[in-house]
């Protein structure tokens, strides 16, 4: 049996105010759409396809950025969710069983998608719902039941007052049998209090439809506003934040945390306030992270301490400390042992094991050995207002406070330089590198100076 997935994206979502299409919109720092297709990545699908409509470019780039096979229909106007699947026909027709899920509903699981499959086989139905019961069900299709038997999906705006009350509602993802599926979508009409086709209209062209009731009913939120985007995130953040704490992470306090779904953390660690940790982010066991930390796709290891620390795209090794206030740009490496304090900036560097660069210290495209000593205020001038140069610094080197190391240059392994020194040339090993003015003193300057200015 073939099974397809059709992920609805092509709606504009007027209501979020957003030059973005609605699936766009960001649940922890991840598009809806984002959630959706990990869902749909832990099944097994013989092919997966996204509608897209408003901003297609968009939603088609993000689509792309994930690197799956996953083909992609554009529904030219936006006529309602039977039109949208509609657009792709060509999916339909290769597959029996063809998944539709709304890329506006973040929460739907593997598991859901999975046994909701097993229901609609058994039951052998053309269509089956998904459905729960949310104590708030205002803005949803209502499922209603005439004697037991599921026989229609109401929308908001065409309920009756009673229909209205009913707290069962769609998910907006169902199973279709592929071929009546095709059947169906002809048959649909526009003949609705909102002018569209409604897929949920296919429920009343067959009797062979079926609910599965879900019973986690987060699986059906969905975000047409930004306060139900707001809502979205907040309970995405509790359940996640649960989890670490279920797999032995400790906090504290909850204030201004926020982990991003894909973030990986170790036991024993502890997560400080106001602290953003966001993207593939992996996070080893006994770390102190925070507080006020920023961390973006970086691999941390065990022992690691971060305190007030910005870091993106980098590797830290184990028993690392850096902060406080310091940065670690795209692409730098930070081995075992290495202590970096306050306003220090690194990027794209590969830092040696037990290197220290205590203070105000910039090292930009640098590969740096073992043991290596930045003094204060030592910098690397790695840009020439052109191009971008490496400096490379051999082991135990001691670099002066104030040094200015001009790339391209090498200093070599136990070397010296002068603090205040500007390094234009290389530095051999275990030299004395100096490079000063003449230091004069003038004494009793300062009567001189007066008496000649009168
Ligand atoms: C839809 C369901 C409703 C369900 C709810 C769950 C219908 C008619 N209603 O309502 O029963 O409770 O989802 O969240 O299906 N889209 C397109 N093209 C279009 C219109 C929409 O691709 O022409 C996409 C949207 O981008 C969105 C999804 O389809 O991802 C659902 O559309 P939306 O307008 O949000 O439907 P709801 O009003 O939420
Ligand atoms: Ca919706």
């Amino acid at each position: 049996m073939k099974t397809g997935c059709i992920i609805l994206a092509g709606g504009a979502g007027k209501r979020m105010k957003s030059e973005r299409p609605k699936v766009l919109a960001e649940v922890l720092c991840k598009p809806m759409l984002g959630w959706v297709l990990d869902a749909v990545g832990g099944f097994p699908f013989d092919g997966v396809a996204v509608v897209t409509g408003y901003r297609a470019d968009l939603t088609d780039a993000y689509v792309m950025s994930r690197g799956e096979s996953i083909v992609t229909y554009l529904q030219k106007e936006q006529k309602g969710t039977g039109d949208a699947v509609k657009s792709a026909e060509q999916m339909i027709r290769a597959m029996d069983c063809v998944c539709v899920l709304n890329g506006d509903a973040p929460f739907i699981d593997s598991d859901t998608i999975k046994a909701s499959l097993e229901y609609h086989l058994e039951k052998k139905a053309d269509v089956t719902v998904i459905t729960a019961e949310i104590s708030d069900p205002t803005g949803y299709g209502r499922i209603i039941r005439s004697d037991g038997e599921f026989s229609a999906i109401r929308e908001q705006k065409d309920c009756s007052p009673e229909e209205a009350e009913i707290s069962e509602v769609n998910s907006g993802a169902y199973w279709f049998d592929a071929a009546r599926l095709m059947s169906m979508l002809p048959r649909l009409s526009t003949n609705n209090a909102a002018g569209e086709y409604y897929l949920t209209d296919c429920i009343e062209l067959t009797k062979k439809c079926a609910a599965f009731k879900s019973a986690n009913p987060e699986i059906v939120l969905g975000a047409n506003t930004r306060k139900a985007l707001y809502e979205l995130n907040t309970i995405a953040r509790n359940n996640i934040i649960e989890q670490h704490m279920a797999n032995g992470v400790s906090f504290v306090a909850l204030d201004g945390i926020v982990i991003g779904k894909d973030v990986k953390i170790g036991c024993d660690t502890t997560v400080m306030p106001n602290t953003v940790i966001l993207g593939n982010t992996e996070i080893g066991c006994g770390c102190n992270i925070g507080a006020n930390c920023h961390i973006e796709n970086c691999k941390i290891a065990d022992n690691v301490t971060l305190d007030n620390v910005q870091a993106y795209d980098s590797v830290i090794e184990e028993n690392v400390k850096i902060g406080p206030f310091a940065q670690l740009r795209p692409g730098s490496v930070i081995r075992t042992g290495v202590k970096i304090g306050n306003f220090v900036e690194i990027k794209n560097s590969d830092i040696g094991m037990n290197t220290c660069a205590a203070h105000l210290t910039y090292i930009g495209d640098s590969d740096v050995g073992r043991g290596v000593n930045f003094g204060c205020g030592s910098i690397t001038a790695n840009y020439d207002g052109i191009n971008k140069y490496r400096t490379k610094i051999g082991d135990h080197a001691f670099i002066g406070s104030n040094t200015n190391l001009i790339a391209p240059v090498e200093v070599g392994a136990n070397a010296t330089t002068a603090a205040g020194s500007t390094v234009t040339k290389n530095v051999p090993e275990n030299a004395l590198f100096v490079e000063r003015g003449t230091t004069r003193v003038k004494e009793n300057w300062e009567k001189n100076f007066k008496r000649k200015k009168k």
